[in-house]
């Protein structure tokens, strides 16, 4: 990361909540120690509270102390010395008149070029009152940039999220909108670029002559802890799927740019999102497998079921685990499947890729022995929780005993350099200081996934399901596997 110190004055809403205490707060800090953020800035907390800017002080020094990533807290008096906290009342125009005033006091205090980054950490229902009421009250005419950094969900479907982009493009252009998927922030995920593109040996074979199936697996052992109610509306497709895991599919399936720049790489995510087999809701049932979780053991402590879950319903329909077979309908990847599955309360807490690639056009080794065969070819890349790329490849057994035997070629990435940033959150941060769009979602891209994904909330929404379907603490239901099975595959457990 290139370090030079921004000049900036972020607006933080929602700035006493989970998201900012447990992951803005701390990446913030972590800009601040390694000079991306030096003397010209101002953080304003944004909240409904009562507080001083004292009050709000002590809270983010907690936050920031707690966060186990952060090596040391050098520097967090001065830190604190530039975050001030203004009370507003978001659905009221009239009180924005004092974030604008405090915006100016700090302008000429910190010399921050007048830059206004307004992020909002906030339930997607506030995310129109307030770019209406920042546009209203004047407070993003600024001589600087002005940025708006928006957490997902952007919309639940492609109607609701065309309305919602058609009313923050009333006061920020696409350009000036960074819509945050923290999966891009990932070193790994940004990884699967580099791995492609800055390597002879891949690119040649990334395509259907070569691969003969993707998958990809995000689970996650926890369950959906205090977020029930949220939960309850999105589910795991509008949850993790329609954007962390098609944002992997597009890099996957992308063609390589003509060039880094963040408009070049974009173009190619949206052919593949737009190269999605469009699925008709009677092709739902056949690509598409849901499940949510039952009562089961995780981590060997008892784990209850999903709808037993603070404010869910008894009889929740809501998946809370998705596996899909994907298409990709161009040249390169026709025929080739790509499975996508993730999951709350499963097996094990982690995200990989893996690569299958084709068996050799004529096997020589074990021509007699029938329950032997070649090791699959396989590139497997884990994002989390280590983050790896390991080659399966077949070589000569020494010991004599088969003719081949399946060896791993790996690459795990140092601790040190995991320690670098203190999450994807502060890479996406610095991205948008940079005024750096490459690893935010564009607008075309969402509307893509979510014309893609619609059919599918569509049918199932309409559909009771028979939950729960699956054990805590398993590997998801067991009609996921036929999913693989039936084209002759398996989900690799590597
Ligand atoms: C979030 C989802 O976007 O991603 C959560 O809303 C999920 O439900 C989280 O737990 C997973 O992120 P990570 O980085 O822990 O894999």
């Amino acid at each position: 990361m290139i370090t030079q110190p921004f000049k900036v004055a972020i607006a933080l809403f929602g700035a006493t909540g989970d998201l900012s205490r447990r992951k803005l707060l701390p990446s913030m800090f972590h800009l601040f120690q390694e000079g991306s953020l030096k003397d010209d800035f101002a953080i304003i907390a944004v909240g409904r509270r009562d507080f001083s800017d004292d009050d709000f002080r002590k809270t983010a020094e907690e936050s920031i102390s707690a966060n186990k990533k952060l090596e040391n807290l050098d520097g967090l008096e001065t830190f604190l010395e530039h975050v001030f906290y203004v009370k507003l009342d978001i659905a009221d125009s009239n009180t924005y008149k004092v974030l604008n005033d405090k915006f100016e006091s700090l302008e000429a205090e910190f010399d921050t070029g007048n830059n206004r980054l307004f992020y909002l950490a906030m339930p997607p229902q506030y995310f129109t009152v307030i770019t209406d009421n920042l546009r209203e009250s004047g407070v993003t005419d600024t001589s600087g940039f002005r940025r708006l950094i928006i957490e997902k969900p952007f919309g639940k479907d492609y109607d609701s999220a065309l309305a919602l982009n058609n009313q923050i493009t009333k006061t920020f252009d696409e350009h000036e909108i960074y819509r945050i998927d923290h999966y891009l922030g990932k070193e790994m995920v940004q990884n699967i670029e580099v791995i492609r593109f800055s390597n002879s040996l891949f690119e040649p074979l990334w395509n259907n002559h070569y691969i003969s199936n993707i998958q990809i697996t995000s689970s996650e052992s926890l369950g959906v802890l205090d977020r029930g109610e949220y939960y309850e509306k999105s589910g795991a497709v509008r949850d993790m799927f329609q954007n962390h895991m098609l944002q992997i599919v597009s890099l996957l399936g992308m063609e390589p740019p003509i060039s880094l720049n963040s408009d070049d790489i974009r173009d190619e995510k949206i052919k593949v999102l737009k190269s999605l087999r469009r699925l008709g809701e009677k092709e739902v049932k056949k690509h598409f497998v849901r499940g949510q979780y039952d009562e089961g053991l995780v981590e060997g402590k008892a784990a209850s079921k999903y709808r037993d879950e603070e404010n869910v319903a008894e009889d929740s329909n809501t998946p809370t685990f998705i596996a899909s077979r994907l298409y990709i309908d161009n040249f390169r990847w026709a025929g080739v499947p790509f499975y996508v599955r993730t999951g709350k309360r499963m097996k094990d807490k982690e995200t990989k890729i893996v690569v299958e690639f084709k068996e050799v056009p004529r096997n020589l080794y074990y021509q007699a022995e029938e329950d032997d065969v070649l090791a699959k070819n396989l590139l497997v890349i884990r994002i989390q929780p280590d983050e790896s790329i390991t080659l399966h490849l077949n070589v000569k057994d020494y010991a004599g005993e088969k003719d081949t035997k399946e060896i791993k070629l790996s690459y795990t990435v140092a601790k040190q350099d995991l320690a670098r940033t203190v999450d994807a959150y502060e890479n996406l941060i610095y991205d948008c200081l940079n005024g750096d769009s490459t690893n935010f979602t564009h607008q075309e891209e969402l509307m893509n996934a979510w014309a893609f994904v619609d059919p599918v909330n569509k049918v199932w929404e309409n559909d009771a399901a028979s939950f729960p379907n699956y054990q805590s603490g398993s590997s998801g239901p067991i009609k996921s596997n036929l999913l693989l099975s039936r084209d002759g595959f398996k989900w690799w457990d590597v």
